[in-house]
């Protein structure tokens, strides 16, 4: 049949059953314009090796690129009896410049180093998109970290209250994971820099080709030194699939503080209204959706890395068909953070911080404790000791119904004689925040040297 690549072995073709579990089409038709990049490639090898004559050569591109014309407008598709998009563009091809040249270009080449060469070479150039709207959410988080450099609000751990910091410190400790993302990417684009091409079924091949010249027309650094590795690894896939699922945790930890900060209850932000939705029901509603569909997507970006590692644990070496299974998880994850990433960062970019309520906030909940016993550390208490006093003031507030910063030099002797007039002076969240000054502290010129970085590394991008 046409569109199929074997047949001589066989009687008669696959049982309908058959052919639809094993047809993939539907989703590899996106790795057609790849597919043919290597197919011009394998066809200067042959030329090279003296398989194909300067005019066949010449006919045999003219026809591949008559093909991608007709994939690039739709005027050529996958036929419901193509296997995989090499089947299919083989047939697109032979029809168009004949079978006594179109059936030359699979010498030496197998399905099994075209498919691990595409899919490095669509994972390279989808991964720069990816790091294009990881960079959208990254500038969103620093311009919002410049336009509000000396607010401070409530520091947390455990969601507890715990010391004073500036919003621009907390912002762009979000920046940061998705800056080690993309250098992720970058890390992962040096190793998927190396071309199977060549390494045929899985063994090599026989005909004389080169595959570093292969290698060199398609763009990547050199060819694999392993043919059975080159064809059965798909460790490179998975890393993908892990770099998308951690960008996708990254965006989903900013995206569960949006939400919380979105509360009437912690009212630190209000969302645009064209990055939010209403209620059908309740008129007053404002939803945070896009945070809430950013942390809903991470689970699945889990799932598809996870996925994939399932599928390939225990595979034996070399190709198995079980490989086929590794393209829909990792196209899923990429479709979605491609949608994910600029939807995050057109949501931070419109947020409104509400920096009054957040300054009001920061000193409450005993925040300055630390800055208490710091104080007295200044004083040569023991920290030990220091703790348990300061812990005191936090006992004597707290009955009293008061904060710290509530104390006056009448309170203290009656807490510790060590509390001496002088350390109301430290109980303020601008102190606080100042005095915490050194290299990635939360101290206004230390955030600053962290915008600059930041900056240069946008830049980087
Ligand atoms: N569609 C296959 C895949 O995605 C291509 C390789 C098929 N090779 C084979 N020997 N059946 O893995």
């Amino acid at each position: 049949a046409q569109g199929r690549l074997w047949g001589g072995r066989f009687a008669g073709g696959p049982a309908d059953a058959m052919f639809a579990l094993s047809v993939s089409t539907h989703f590899d038709w996106r790795l057609a314009r790849h597919d043919l990049a290597g197919s011009r490639a394998h066809a200067k090898a042959l030329a090279s090796a003296g398989l194909l004559t300067d005019d066949e050569l010449a006919a045999m591109l003219a026809g591949i690129d008559a093909l991608e014309a007709d994939v690039v407008s739709g005027a050529y598709t996958a036929a419901a009896t193509d296997e995989d998009v090499h089947g299919s563009l083989e047939r697109g091809l032979i029809e168009r410049v004949g079978p006594e040249l179109g059936g030359r270009l699979r010498a030496g080449r197998s399905r099994n180093d075209q498919i691990a060469t595409l899919i490095r070479l669509y994972l390279r150039d989808e991964l720069r998109v990816v790091a294009e709207g990881v960079q959208l959410v990254v500038v969103a988080l620093y311009e919002q970290a410049r336009t509000h450099l000396g607010a401070p609000m409530p520091g947390r751990t455990h969601l507890q209250s715990a010391q004073p910091v500036l919003l621009s410190h907390h912002l762009l400790a979000h920046a940061w994971p998705l800056l080690r993302d993309f250098g992720r990417i970058q890390d992962l684009d040096r190793r998927l820099a190396f071309s199977p091409y060549g390494s045929a079924a899985l063994a090599g091949t026989s005909l004389g080709l080169d595959p570093e010249l292969v290698a060199a027309e398609l763009g990547f650094n050199g060819s694999v030194p392993n043919s059975i590795d080159g064809t059965a690894a798909r460790d490179l896939v998975a890393e993908a699939a892990f770099v998308l699922a951690m960008i996708g945790v990254d965006l989903s930890r900013i995206a569960e503080e949006v939400i919380l900060w979105s509360t009437v209850e912690f009212g630190f932000v209000t969302l645009d209204d064209a990055w939010s939705t209403g209620s059908s029901i309740m008129p007053q509603k404002k939803n945070p959706d896009v945070a809430e569909l950013a942390r809903g997507k991470a689970g699945r970006l889990i799932g598809n890395l996870t996925g994939l590692l399932a599928t390939l644990k225990g595979l034996p070496l070399a190709y198995n068909r079980d490989l086929q299974e590794d393209k829909e998880p990792v196209f899923d994850s990429l479709d979605q953070l491609r949608v994910v990433l600029p939807a995050m960062a057109g949501m931070i970019e419109t947020l409104t911080f509400h920096t009054d309520r957040m300054a009001e906030l920061a000193p409450r909940g005993f925040s300055l404790a630390t800055d208490v016993a710091d104080w007295l550390v200044r004083q040569r208490v023991p920290f030990a000791q220091a703790h348990e006093i300061s812990g005191a003031a936090v006992r004597y507030c707290e009955a009293r119904g008061m904060e710290l910063t509530d104390l006056t030099a009448a309170d203290l002797p009656s807490i510790d004689e060590r509390l001496t007039p002088e350390v109301l002076s430290v109980l303020s969240v601008a102190g606080s925040i100042a005095s915490r000054n050194a290299r990635g502290g939360t101290a206004q010129a230390a955030v600053e040297q962290q915008l600059r970085e930041v900056n240069d590394a946008i830049d980087s991008i």
